[in-house]
């Protein structure tokens, strides 16, 4: 219920503007690498050095105009640019709503078109994450369209939680194309979404096992212990190895079992949003577990200021 209530509020313009103005302040550094690029290559070089991939996120959604989507255009450029000249081991992944999506398909498309070439030119890679179902076979097509047009430097994502996503798995697999696969994040209905946690943690490791089994260099993206035990267990008993595939975090969140995985040799790629836009991604990360949001209110009450976050303690600081 809390979490239903979190994810509606995510999209409330009244709450977001109350939030925002008091930046980061409220615990949202815990998750967002910063507000500018800047911030970003301090936490994506830290990442690098520890061992660990990245892969980064310029936050914002929904654009209402051509000239808001050039700039984002623009600013993802300049990303992929800046990782080349700092030589991290990171990535980029983006939403087509950010690119325009929700109100100019062929404006999305031809954005998305620049970004991979781009990204191509410079030996990198774009991951378009998936976001609400009345955009999934949108994003899926305009995916393989490019995949058709010779684009080999583009991912998608696969989301557990929706009812139609075995098909959409198979068809992504029959390209051959670079999966990641996460649980799903937004409010669906019961309509095209599984509403149970254990209807979505068995439909996520059916996925992941026919992914293991016959995908191209899958992404597990988890935190929850039991998938990524069953991934291991399924990896082991068919032989695949550890640099098959790669398990990816959100940043903040169980660093502990990050390195540790890390450390044990398995590939981990931390996802790492930044920008102005922070209201929504923070929104989610809460929803997912609402005791963050004591997380939220001790950092109100305590008033330390943003950076107070000690780092490598997200489990002491969240409630249980
Ligand atoms: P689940 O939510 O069941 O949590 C299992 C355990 O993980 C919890 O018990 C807790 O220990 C820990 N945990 C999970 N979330 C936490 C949090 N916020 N704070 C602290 N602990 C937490 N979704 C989407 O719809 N489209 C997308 O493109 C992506 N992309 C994406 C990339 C990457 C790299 C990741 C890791 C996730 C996504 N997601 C996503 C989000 C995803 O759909 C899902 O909402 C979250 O990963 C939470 O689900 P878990 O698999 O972690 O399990």
């Amino acid at each position: 219920m809390l979490k239903q209530t979190i994810l509606a509020a995510a999209e409330s313009p009244r709450l977001q503007r109350v939030v925002q103005r008091h930046g980061m302040r409220l615990g949202a550094a815990r998750f967002v690498a910063g507000e500018t690029l800047d911030d970003a290559v301090v936490v994506l070089r830290r990442l690098n050095e520890s061992g660990l991939r990245a892969n980064t996120t310029l936050l914002g959604e929904g654009v209402g105009s051509e000239a808001e989507t050039r700039a984002v255009v623009d600013s993802y450029t300049t990303i992929l640019d800046r990782i080349a000249a700092e030589r991290l081991r990171v990535n980029v992944a983006l939403k087509l709503t950010h690119l325009g999506l929700s109100f100019d398909e062929e404006l999305a498309r031809v954005n998305i078109g620049e970004l991979v070439a781009h990204a191509a030119d410079r030996g990198n890679f774009v991951r378009l994450d998936m976001e609400r179902s009345n955009h999934t076979d949108l994003t899926l097509d305009i995916f393989e369209t490019l995949w058709n047009l010779g684009y080999r430097q583009a991912g998608v994502v696969i989301q557990s939680y929706l009812r139609r996503s075995a098909a959409d798995l198979e068809r992504m697999i029959a390209l051959g194309a670079r999966v990641r696969l996460v649980k799903g994040a937004y409010k669906e209905s019961r309509s095209v979404a599984f509403q149970q946690k254990t209807e979505v943690d068995a439909s996520y490791i059916d996925l992941m096992k026919r992914l293991l089994s016959a995908g191209t260099y899958p992404a597990i993206a988890t935190h929850d212990p039991a998938m990524i035990a069953a991934t291991r267990t399924f990896a082991e008993q068919h032989g695949i190895p550890k640099t098959g595939y790669e398990f990816q975090m959100l940043y903040g969140i169980r660093r502990d079992l990050q390195m540790q995985l890390a450390s044990e040799g398995h590939p981990i790629r931390v996802y790492v949003p930044f920008g102005r836009e922070w209201f929504p991604y923070f929104m989610r990360r809460l929803g997912e577990r609402p005791a963050n949001v004591g997380f939220v209110l001790k950092n109100l009450r305590s008033d330390r200021g943003d950076r107070g976050v000690r780092p490598g303690s997200d489990r002491g600081q969240t409630p249980v």
